[in-house]
């Protein structure tokens, strides 16, 4: 065998690897645009900021939800930085895999990760939401958002106002690509 043999040995290897993954990370991001957002994290440059404003809610014994959590990082945030419990729901199974993955790596076992329909996710003992999703999908939200949610929790949502919650409005942090709209209700 020579060393060309080699290496398109090789080559071809590593393409029957890479191929199958590549597939399955296709096939999850398209999963994430169908059913309401694509897969962009927050930056992390910002995370800081947009939790250090919703600290007063961040207390040990409130519940944090993320939904879309993506790679969860927010929610392990908050569950390493206040102590809290925080769950976060995304329909993308490649990602709650991920998820997973990285609380058990940083011992985080109050972060759970679940992958579910974030239209099903039973948000009346929330005490802070947070979201990062799309206009279409905060829209088909309204009836949840608006009647199911306790008072006096906080809704965060990156990136999109969410219009029906206008006066719940209390503040907002203006990032560097977006702005992030926090709600308290009442
Ligand atoms: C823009 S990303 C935000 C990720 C993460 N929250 C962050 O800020 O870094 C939106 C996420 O919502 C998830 N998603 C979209 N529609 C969903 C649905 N109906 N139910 C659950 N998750 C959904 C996507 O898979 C994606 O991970």
């Amino acid at each position: 065998m020579t060393f060309g043999d080699i290496i398109y040995l090789l080559a071809i290897s590593l393409e029957l690897l890479l191929l199958p993954l590549l597939a399955i990370y296709i096939i999850s991001i398209t999963i994430s645009w169908l059913y309401g957002a694509p897969y962009v994290v927050t930056r992390k440059d910002e995370l800081n900021e947009l939790v250090e404003k919703a600290k007063k809610y961040l207390t040990k014994n409130a519940q944090f939800i993320e939904l879309g959590c993506g790679d969860g990082r927010i929610t392990r945030m908050v569950v390493r930085d206040y102590g809290m419990k925080g769950v976060g729901y995304d329909i993308n199974p490649l990602l709650i895999f991920v998820a997973r993955l990285l609380t058990r790596f940083q011992r985080l076992p109050q972060a759970l990760f679940f992958k579910k329909n974030i239209l099903e996710v039973d948000l009346s003992q929330t005490d802070v939401i947070y979201l990062y999703l799309l206009p279409p999908i905060i829209l088909t939200m309204k009836n949840k958002l608006l009647n199911t949610v306790k008072g006096g929790a906080l809704i965060i949502s990156h990136a999109f106002k969410i219009p029906y919650l206008e006066k719940y409005l209390t503040d907002q942090v203006d990032g560097v690509k977006f702005k992030t709209y926090y709600y308290k209700r009442h």
